[in-house]
């Protein structure tokens, strides 16, 4: 994730870029930089590092003289955080600037074909092959309109643009495409910014992009053009929120804003790691003598990432064969814990930073065992602590319960095991594809749950008052019912407990009252009928069922009060539709009492302390 800003008026545009960025480096904090037309030249500075290093550098833009630009604020994707790779990017000739958030899919293609055709690459960035791309089309004779339409048609994925060419110093140049993009008609210029917030200081008249529309500005108009460039007529809006509900986006909460991004989420840690109908993980540069060495898996997390291994032993145990142990980081550091030759330890962790993590890592590595992070923070601790490194792109995780980060780790260890399965040979290229098929229909399906949010926030009103929630499953629902279970703990400080469906009548069932909430999930057909009779033997004590399970398991209805349907998927991939109903369910009861949904008591994001 990332952050655009252009400005072009009358002020110096340096000084404004900046402020537009520091609103938006939520989005993305690894370097960032500003591209000036100074009245002869493009001028552009960069910093690695926090937005104050550019400021510093440009002496809060007072170096940067020119009354228009683009500025960039990175989270890095393709390419590690470094002036070379932070934005903007630039043809040979330093007549085109480019920024940009999102990720360019075919880039690699692109990139060949410039390469043939005498383009040479300065960074490792998907992006740079816009730079080079504009230049192509600019010097075979377009205007810049026709360039960037012609762009459009060339490049594929996620993107919002800020373009500026020397030749037209009086205009900016922008487009999206499934990332974000906003203009400000403001009194003395005009704005793009990939959010309101960096805006709201110059104005409140605001244009919604949509998807695949152009954007022209200029000191004093803003025209739109649709993809093949021909003019199209848009409303402002007037935008009322104040800065900090803006950051928001809109949502009252952070956490229910990253639910809502956890469609995007799951799409961006899957596309890239998908290729000709197989799993491409080379970025772990891991050989397949490697993966068929691996004797066990060893994960070692805290919190919500321990629940996704969870998940993955059932995973990896049933589709790869491979022998799993999942620990609580803070037990293995301080059981003295035995490691096997080739035994693979997988760390699991949204900030990277967590101290339990990252000293299980060091342990294993000292053991001298292959280590592999899953992280969601590039260049954090624990992704520079281990040998290998696998990023989830959640983008910035804001609420303190995790949701988004969640859904990508899943993500990433299903990817894991479906390459593992795969090189071992149990993975037979139909299912592969199959497999392939399910997970790419996850997105859409969680927007498909997400619709339906304002049915689980009645029935969350209804729990408002509940002392003792169980939550219980079998196999990967039980993996669920611990998440299930965390999320509504900790936001809304109601006691809850996750069992092994088949364990609670081995004590726990004691608890068991009139009333008391039981939330069953069954997803897995294959225990299914299990899990009904341990929601039978809640049922006869009084409880109250909440179901959650797959479409075509209607006939739940007959022991349960409640019933939350997902969409039918892979049974390996439940867990990333089952969880958005539960997900939802914590927030609304959080919110249903007046609590600090995002800010929970006692609780922290990151917890770099043992
Ligand atoms: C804290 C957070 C949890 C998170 C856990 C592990 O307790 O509140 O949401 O799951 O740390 O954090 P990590 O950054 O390592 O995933």
């Amino acid at each position: 994730m990332c952050g655009i800003v252009g400005y072009v008026g009358k002020s110096q545009a340096a000084p404004i870029l900046l402020d537009g960025l520091s609103k938006l480096e939520y989005r993305g904090y690894d370097s960032a930089g500003m591209a000036v037309y100074d009245g002869s030249k493009i001028e552009y500075e960069k910093a690695k590092g926090r937005l104050r290093l550019l400021s510093e550098k440009t002496h809060d833009g007072a170096t940067m003289q020119g009354t228009i630009g683009i500025g960039h604020t990175r989270w890095a994707t393709h390419g590690e955080p470094s002036e070379t790779n932070a934005h903007p990017h630039l043809n040979e000739d330093e007549t085109i600037a480019v920024v940009h958030n999102g990720i360019i899919e075919n880039y690699a293609k692109l990139k060949d074909k410039l390469i043939k055709r005498g383009y040479n690459f300065k960074s490792e960035t998907d992006t740079e092959v816009v730079a080079h791309l504009l230049d192509y089309y600019y010097k075979a004779g377009n205007d810049p309109l026709a360039c960037v339409t012609k762009v459009m048609h060339r490049v594929e994925g996620a993107y919002a643009l800020g373009i500026i060419f020397a030749d037209y110093p009086d205009q900016i140049y922008s487009v999206r495409k499934d990332s974000p993009l906003i203009v400000g008609l403001g009194k003395d210029g005009n704005l793009i910014a990939s959010d309101v917030p960096a805006v709201l200081k110059y104005t409140r008249e605001v244009y919604f992009i949509e998807n695949e529309e152009i954007a022209r500005l200029s000191e004093g108009s803003i025209e739109f053009f649709d993809v093949d460039g021909q003019p199209i007529e848009k409303q402002s809006k007037t935008i009322d929120w104040d800065v900090d509900a803006a950051e928001k986006g809109g949502y009252d909460h952070f956490m229910i804003k990253e639910i809502h991004e956890e469609p995007k989420t799951v799409r961006d840690t899957l596309n890239p790691r998908i290729k000709n109908d197989t799993v491409d993980i080379e970025e772990l540069g891991m050989t397949d003598e490697e993966i068929r060495a691996i004797s066990r898996i060893r994960i070692v997390a805290c919190g919500s990432a321990y629940h996704t291994g969870v998940t993955a032993k059932y995973v990896f145990e049933d589709m790869a064969r491979i022998p799993v142990e999942v620990d609580i980081a803070s037990e293995f550091r301080y059981r003295n814990p035995i490691l096997q030759e080739n035994e693979l330890v997988i760390a699991i962790s949204q900030s990277g930073e967590t101290a339990d993590t990252k000293e299980a890592v060091r342990m294993a590595r000292a053991m001298g065992n292959m280590t592999l992070a899953i992280v969601n923070v590039v260049g954090s601790s624990i992704a520079r602590e281990a040998e290998k490194v696998m990023y989830t792109w959640a983008g910035p995780e804001i609420s303190v319960a995790t949701t988004k980060a969640y859904s990508a780790q899943l993500i990433a260890l299903y990817l894991l095991a479906m390459k593992f399965a795969d090189v071992r040979g149990l993975l037979p290229a139909d299912e592969m594809k199959s497999l392939i098929a399910d997970l790419k229909k996850l997105p859409e399906q969680i927007e498909m749950l997400l619709g339906n949010k304002e049915r689980i926030q009645k029935f969350a009103n209804r729990f408002v008052a509940a002392k003792d929630v169980f939550f219980i499953g079998r196999g990967i629902d039980y993996a669920i019912s611990m998440e299930g279970s965390l999320k509504l703990k900790e936001i809304s400080y109601i006691h809850s407990e996750a069992y092994a469906a088949g364990e609670l009548k081995h004590g726990t069932i004691s608890l068991i009252e009139e009333g008391t909430l039981v939330a069953a999930v069954a997803t897995q057909d294959n225990i299914y009928p299990k899990t009904v009779s341990n929601i039978v033997e809640c049922k006869t004590r009084g409880a109250f069922i909440l179901a959650v399970t797959t479409v075509g398991h209607e006939d739940i209805e007959d022991v349960a009060d409640y019933v939350m349907y997902i969409p039918q998927t892979n049974k390996y991939f439940a867990n990333s539709l089952a969880i958005i109903p539960l997900q939802l369910f914590g927030y609304y009861v959080s919110v249903g009492k007046g609590f600090d949904v995002d800010h929970p008591r006692n609780l922290a994001k990151s917890v770099t302390v043992e």
